[in-house]
C-alpha cells in the first residue's frame, strides 16, 4: 500500500454517487439511507415495489426535493442543487411519465423551451437554437419527428422522444426515466431503447425506473433495488435472474404470478353489437358471460380505451347497441385526468360513489367508511399511512390500487378495466390478478384491456384483438401466443 489518501480507481467512471440519502414527509420515511452509484455511459435500473422510494430519490437528484440528510456527487464534485433549474444546469435531465410538454408548441420550441440560445446582445439566436434541435433529432434518427410538428399531433412515443431530444440538445449527462414505457406501444418501446443506446454511446448515464423486469434486463447494465426506502442490493444485471431481483424487492419469492381461480361461465351479462363511436371504435361486437375474463389486445391508439368508454356510456356512440350498460363500472386508464381526487383522503376516493352502506339519515359514519377503506387497503396492499391520507401523497402504483379499490367497492356486475396494472409492481400485479380471478369466480364479468401480453395470456379466458377500431372475434386463450396477438394487432389478422 502506498501512503496518502485512498485512491478509488473507478472514480473517474462514476457519473453520480448518492450516499446515505434520507427524506421524510411528515411521519412517512420515504428514503431511509439510500446509496446509489451510477457510472458514465451505463443504464442503471432502479427497481423496487410501489412506494419503495424510487421517484422520491430521483426528485432529490433533480432538485425537486431537498434531502433531509445524505450527500450527492456529480462527476466527482459535490452536488446539492438548490432547485430543478440548478440540477438541469448541472446536466441532470428528468423524463417523467406524465410528460412536461407544451402541446400547442412545436417540437423545436419544446426542445428549446426555457433555454433559448442568446447571442452577445441578449437577442435570441434562432439559427443556433434550430441547429441544436436538428442535431438532437438527427442523433435520435426518429423518422416521424420533425422540428416544426406540433406536439399535440404526436403519438405518446413521439412525445417521449421530444423529451429525450431536449435532454440531448442541452448536453444532459445524467438522464432519469421514471417508468417511461408504461403508456407506449411495442414499437415506441423499441425506439426508446434505441434512443437510450444512443445516449449511452455518448457517455450519458441513464437511470431507468420500471416495473417490467424483462425490459430492465434488456436495456440495463447494472441495477439497484430499493426496499422500504433503503438500497438493499446492487450489481450487474447480467449476473442476476428475475427471481432473485423480485426477492430483493419484496423480501420473498412469488411462486405464482398468474394464480388460476377455478370458474365456469354463466349467463351473458354484457352484449355489445356493432358498437361504433364518433371516431373509434369502428365496429366492436362481443358477448361477455358471468365468470369470464375477456382480454382485449391491440396497439396503443387502436381504439380499446374508446371502446370501453363507449360501452360505459362516457362517450356517445354513433351506432350499435350495448345490452347491460347499467351493470358496468369503468376503471379508466388515466387516473390523473378523470380518476382520483388527489387532495382528498383515500377513504373519500374509495367510497364516494357508494356511501349508502355508511349513511344513516343522511349522515355518513366516518368510522365505518374508514374501516371499509382499511379493508380494501389491506386486500390490495396499498402502501399508505391510513385511510385518511390524501391520495396525492401516495406513490404512482399505490394511486392505481386506490382507483381499483374504488371500482371494487362500487360492486358492479361487469368490470371494464383499462390497463389496471399500469405502474403496479410485480407482487401487487399478482395480487390484482388473483382478485380478478376471485371476482370472476364469484360471477362477475370482466373486460380486461392491456398492452402487457403476458398478463392477457396469463389471466384471461378468451382474448380478442382490436385493430384500427375493429374488434376481432374473441378466441379461447389457449389458441393465442404473444406472437399471434402481436401479429393480429399489427395486421388485423389479414
Ligand atoms: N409529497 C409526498 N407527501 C407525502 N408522502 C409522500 C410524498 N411523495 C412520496 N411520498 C411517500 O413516499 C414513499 C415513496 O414514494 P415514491 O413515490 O418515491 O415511491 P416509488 O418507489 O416511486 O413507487 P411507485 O413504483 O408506486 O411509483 C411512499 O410511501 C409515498 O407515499
Ligand atoms: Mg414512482
Amino acid at each position: 500500500m502506498t501512503s496518502g489518501a485512498a485512491v478509488r480507481p473507478s472514480d473517474s467512471a462514476v457519473a453520480l454517487r448518492m450516499t446515505g440519502v434520507r427524506k421524510s414527509f411528515g411521519a412517512v420515511r420515504a428514503l431511509d439511507g439510500v446509496d446509489l452509484e451510477v457510472r458514465v455511459g451505463e443504464v442503471h435500473a432502479l427497481v423496487g415495489e410501489n412506494g419503495a422510494g424510487k421517484s422520491t430519490l430521483m426528485k432529490v437528484l433533480s432538485g425537486a426535493h431537498a434531502p433531509d440528510d445524505g450527500t450527492m456527487e456529480l462527476f466527482g464534485r459535490p452536488f446539492a442543487p438548490a432547485g430543478p433549474l440548478d440540477a438541469r444546469a448541472a446536466g441532470v435531465a428528468m423524463i417523467y411519465q406524465e410528460l412536461n410538454l407544451a402541446p400547442h408548441l412545436t417540437v423545436a420550441e419544446n426542445v428549446l423551451l426555457g433555454r433559448e440560445e442568446r447571442g452577445p446582445l441578449g437577442v435570441i439566436d434562432r439559427a443556433r437554437g434550430a441547429a441544436r434541435v436538428e442535431a438532437a433529432l438527427g442523433a435520435l434518427d426518429h423518422a416521424d419527428l420533425r422540428a416544426d410538428d406540433r406536439v399535440r399531433d404526436l403519438s405518446p412515443g413521439a412525445r417521449q422522444m421530444v423529451e429525450v431530444a431536449r435532454a440531448l440538445a442541452f448536453d444532459a449527462r445524467v438522464v432519469v426515466m421514471d417508468e417511461p414505457t408504461s403508456s407506449l406501444g411495442k414499437r415506441d418501446v423499441e425506439r426508446l431503447f434505441e434512443a437510450i443506446r444512443r445516449l449511452s454511446e455518448r457517455g450519458v448515464a441513464v437511470v431507468y425506473i420500471s416495473h417490467f423486469l424483462d425490459e430492465v434486463s434488456r436495456v440495463g447494465d447494472r441495477y439497484t433495488v430499493l426496499r422500504d426506502g433503503r438500497s438493499v442490493a446492487t450489481g450487474d444485471l447480467a449476473d442476476v435472474g428475475h427471481d432473485p431481483l423480485i426477492e430483493a424487492m419484496v423480501g420473498r419469492t412469488i411462486d405464482d404470478v398468474f394464480p388460476r381461480v377455478p370458474r365456469t361461465p354463466g349467463d351473458v351479462v354484457l352484449r355489445v353489437e356493432h358498437l361504433a363511436g364518433r371516431e373509434l371504435p369502428v365496429d366492436a361486437s362481443f358477448e361477455l358471460r358471468r365468470g369470464e375474463i375477456l382480454g382485449i389486445a391491440g396497439l396503443v391508439g387502436a381504439g380499446r380505451t374508446e371502446m370501453l368508454r363507449a360501452i360505459f356510456g362516457l362517450d356517445a356512440a354513433r351506432g350499435g347497441a350495448v345490452d347491460g350498460r347499467e351493470r358496468t363500472g369503468l376503471l379508466s386508464e388515466n387516473r390523473k385526468e378523470e380518476g382520483l381526487l388527489l387532495n382528498l383522503p383515500i377513504a373519500v376516493n374509495v367510497t364516494l360513489s357508494k356511501l349508502d352502506p355508511f349513511t344513516t339519515l343522511g349522515v355518513v359514519d366516518a368510522r365505518r367508511q374508514e374501516a371499509a377503506t382499511a379493508s380494501w387497503i389491506d386486500r390490495l396492499g396499498v402502501r399508505c399511512v391510513g385511510p385518511r391520507q390524501p391520495v396525492g401523497a401516495l406513490s404512482g402504483g399505490n394511486q392505481q390500487k386506490v382507483a381499483l379499490a374504488r371500482l371494487l367497492h362500487h360492486d358492479v356486475d361487469v368490470l371494464l378495466l383499462d390497463e389496471p396494472t399500469r405502474g403496479v409492481d410485480v407482487a401487487s400485479k399478482a395480487e390484482i390478478y388473483r382478485r380478478m380471478g376471485e371476482l370472476a369466480a364469484a360471477g362477475k364479468g370482466i373486460v380486461f384491456v392491456s398492452s402487457y401480453l403476458p398478463e392477457l395470456l396469463g389471466v384471461c379466458d378468451r382474448v380478442a384483438v382490436m385493430h384500427r377500431g375493429r374488434l376481432g372475434a374473441p378466441r379461447p386463450v389457449e389458441e393465442w401466443s404473444e406472437n399471434a396477438l402481436l401479429e393480429e394487432a399489427t395486421t388485423g389478422g389479414t
